[in-house]
């Protein structure tokens, strides 16, 4: 029935996004009845903000919106959201990367899960992928950035600015993860590459390497100029005969390449399919509105399956 009882965990950056856009937008469709906060804060009605889990799962939701930060706790919650039998949009790329069962499991009981703003902020990248392999193409090769956070802190290395002052910079415009280190170190976009592998090839990568952006990269970024290049945080997706091969490094690229031109928090992915065809994809990556709009349409597609729209 309409409207969809929903709840919100988190409502942080990405949460307070998503609260905006359902009011402003599915304000017939979704009702936000118990939101998950850390704290409370003054001018939040006492009666629909909580610290506590139980008493937002109590609202006896239809559909769990999952805005929180990596962590033990969403992990323990994604649990009761499946146990709760609703349907669930999550944000969350880390557990549900980390927790390939929780898709498996809401598939058997019947939940819809829907995860579009783990990978690629605004960008499709997923529904892009799946569609793909349904029309029955192979995928040999997905290659990007996926982070937002890095490419952001690369762009402002190449301007001068020190590393720390950068990421200080993309903490503060909400694109980095409540760990920077997790985008830094390329593991926030291995979480994406996994996601990613599991729409193209139905599987985890067989090998994942990582390269770190630390100390030595403003260097780099540099040397990279000198020659007109910039350097990039690329992640890629390659089906070998091996297995599915994972790794998120840094490299030049050169200008006009589509992975190179891409400016702050904007993430690319491209396509490689067989018989040479390639799909690009560019956009915002990160960020309030890019990971909202993406959990927006994924609660649109919850209540056009269950309200028939
Ligand atoms: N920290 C992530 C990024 C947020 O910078 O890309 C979006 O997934």
């Amino acid at each position: 029935e309409r409207p969809l009882r929903a709840v919100l965990l988190g409502c942080g950056t990405v949460g307070g996004g998503v609260l905006d856009g359902i009011r402003q937008s599915l304000a017939g469709d979704v009702t936000v009845e118990a939101i998950l906060v850390s704290r409370h804060r003054k001018g939040r009605a006492p009666g629909r903000f909580f610290t506590e889990a139980e008493s937002v799962f109590a609202a006896g939701p239809r559909l769990v919106i999952d805005c929180l930060p990596d962590g033990e706790l969403a992990e323990r919650l994604l649990e009761l959201a499946l146990q709760s039998g609703a349907d669930i949009v999550s944000a969350n790329k880390a557990v549900i990367a980390r927790r390939p069962d929780v898709a498996v499991r809401a598939r058997e009981r019947g939940q819809i899960l829907r995860f579009s703003a783990a990978v690629g902020g605004e960008l499709p990248v997923l529904e892009t992928v799946s569609r793909v392999r349904g029309e029955g193409r192979a995928i040999l090769a997905v290659a990007g950035v996926v982070n937002g956070t890095s490419n952001f802190v690369l762009d402002r290395l190449a301007e001068g600015a020190g590393l720390d002052t950068a990421i200080r910079a993309a903490q503060a415009l909400g694109f980095a993860e409540a760990d920077p280190s997790a985008d830094l170190e390329g593991r926030d976009a291995a979480a994406k590459l996994t996601l990613i592998a599991r729409a193209a090839f139905g599987r985890d990568p067989d090998s994942v390497t990582l390269e770190a952006i630390d100390a030595g990269t403003p260097g780099r970024v540099r040397e990279a100029a000198a020659c007109g290049y910039r350097l990039r945080q690329i992640a890629i997706l390659r089906a070998t005969n091996a297995g599915v091969e994972a790794s998120v490094s840094l490299t030049p690229r050169a200008p006009g390449d589509p992975l190179g031109d891409v400016r702050d928090e904007e993430n690319a992915v491209r396509i490689s399919c067989e018989g040479g065809d390639t799909i690009l994809l560019t956009g915002r990556g990160a960020g309030r509105e890019a990971t909202a709009s993406s959990v927006l349409s994924d609660i649109r597609a919850v209540i056009a399956a269950r309200c028939g729209r």
